[in-house]
């Protein structure tokens, strides 16, 4: 039995995609446990590549059989529309299953979401605008709807009835919007039922029941740690948990059952949207860690806000989720850069933090307190042992180790599938 959970350690886009997918040829289960299309995962294979949204990136492994969690939102039109193009490109999406229990985003989610960042003015959150906060704030409220509800109309259009008597006195009487006519949200729904009804299974009994029979699952997490509802930079957050509890919540797997806890962080940080990045660099290193790095994301375009590795953050989310392993992305990106800043505290007005600020006031007026490591200038895209990396390549993992409070068992030094170098497997629970 393996049950891995892989989880974004800082901002999101850290490479959970490609760590997913080296480990997803090898498990018979991929799970996305939270989120929805607002992720952006890329997987490069063969020098073709990916970007999946809200498909798991485990329905590129061919022998993995990709689900989609009850703690995730699902916009079923993105939903086909990612299917299709896949198999337009030859990949099988065949094997999808969706968790009966997972909450389906409506097109009134969307409009919500574009409506309230508006209201929020300068203290907008930079949201991704798919509406999956206001679905998740339905699924909280209960009045969301779930994916068994297109199993039987009539309940569908009571739920749709529920909700939008809430929603249009909202829409009509704060918003400014016209109301929304329940039938057409239920045309809508229904739309998708046939193709979906097929997919649709008990996720939290058929896992279990795997990992009871020996089989292994691999969690993979959508957003990261400091977008988490509770752990994050709230309200700068998603709505979802992406933490390595939230995982377990998401896909009805219990605590006890997990093998590893594997954190995907980037040698350096990264942001999409709004809220506080301590590290952030607004000098020609930012721009060179966004153009070297290729940093745009991939939903929404938006170029990535960057900055220098921040050990206070690593060290925060080994904490909150438990990380017996972390995978180091894109080191790489750091080849011949003179000298690599490495963020190991804070201070906040005069005094010095070790460890993350309680308050959140606190976190947005700290102040990075670096050390430096000389940077390498060799090509290392093709070292495949941590050997074959250049001594002060091996210094500086050595260094973010002892600061991350966790042991780095997988280095990336390309996107490539096998532009990576392993030091212990977490499939081989070593
Ligand atoms: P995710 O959301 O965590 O799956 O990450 P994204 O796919 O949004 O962003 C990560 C980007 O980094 C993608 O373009 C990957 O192809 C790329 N990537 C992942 N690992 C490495 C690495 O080790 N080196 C380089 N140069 N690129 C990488
Ligand atoms: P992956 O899985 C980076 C950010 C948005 C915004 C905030 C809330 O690719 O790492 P939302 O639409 O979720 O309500 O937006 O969260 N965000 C991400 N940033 N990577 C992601 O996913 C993200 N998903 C959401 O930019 O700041
Ligand atoms: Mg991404």
């Amino acid at each position: 039995m393996t049950a891995i959970i892989v989880v974004g350690a800082q901002w999101g886009d850290e490479g959970k995609g490609k760590a997913t997918d080296i480990l997803g040829g090898h498990v018979d289960y991929v799970v996305k446990p939270n989120g929805g299309n607002n992720a952006g995962h890329t997987v490069v294979v063969g020098g073709e590549k990916y970007e999946l949204k809200l498909l798991p990136a485990g329905v590129l492994s061919e022998n993995a059989t990709p689900v989609i969690g009850n703690g995730c939102v699902v916009n079923l039109e993105a939903l086909f529309e990612e299917i299709d193009g896949l198999e337009a490109r030859g990949a099988d999406a065949s094997r999808l299953r969706v968790s009966a229990n997972a909450q389906l985003v409506a097109p009134y989610h969307q409009t919500i979401d574009k409506v309230t960042e508006r209201f929020l003015g300068k203290r907008a959150i930079g949201t991704t605008g798919r509406g999956i906060g206001p679905t998740y704030a339905d699924k909280v409220s209960r009045i969301g709807i779930r994916a068994q509800d297109l199993l039987d109309e009539s309940i569908l259009r009571q739920k749709v009835e529920s909700a939008l008597n809430q929603k249009n006195q909202m829409l009509v009487k704060l918003y400014n919007r016209k109301a929304i006519d329940p039938e057409e949200i239920v045309r809508y729904f229904m739309g998708f039922a046939d193709r979906l009804a097929p997919m649709l299974i008990d996720a939290e009994l058929v896992l279990n029941q795997a990992l009871d029979e020996g089989k292994s699952v691999l969690m993979e997490g959508g957003q990261a740690t400091m977008l988490d509802v509770d752990h994050g930079t709230y309200p700068f957050v998603t709505s979802s948990n992406p933490t390595a509890g939230g995982a377990c919540v998401g896909s009805g797997i219990g605590p006890t059952k997990i093998t590893s806890s594997l954190g995907i962080i980037k040698a350096y940080t990264t942001r999409v949207g709004a809220g506080p990045f301590p590290t952030e660099l607004f000098d020609k290193w930012g721009e060179y860690l966004q153009t070297t790095g290729g940093e745009v994301g991939v939903n929404t375009g938006r170029k990535r806000r960057c900055g220098w590795y921040d050990s206070v953050i690593a060290r925060y989310a080994s904490r909150v989720n438990g990380f017996t392993d972390l995978f180091l992305t894109k080191l790489d990106v750091l080849t011949g850069i003179g000298e690599i800043p490495i963020c190991v505290a804070y201070e906040v007005d005069g005094k010095r933090f070790d460890e993350m600020p309680m308050s959140q006031s606190d976190f947005h007026h700290a102040v990075p307190v670096y050390e430096t490591m000389p940077a390498w200038d060799e090509d290392i895209t093709g070292a495949r042992t941590f050997a074959d990396l250049p001594e002060r390549a091996q210094d500086y993992i050595n260094r973010l180790e002892e600061l991350s409070g966790c042991r780095i068992s997988y280095i990336g030094v390309g996107p490539g599938r096998d532009e990576t170098i392993v030091r212990h497997d977490v499939l081989a629970g070593k």
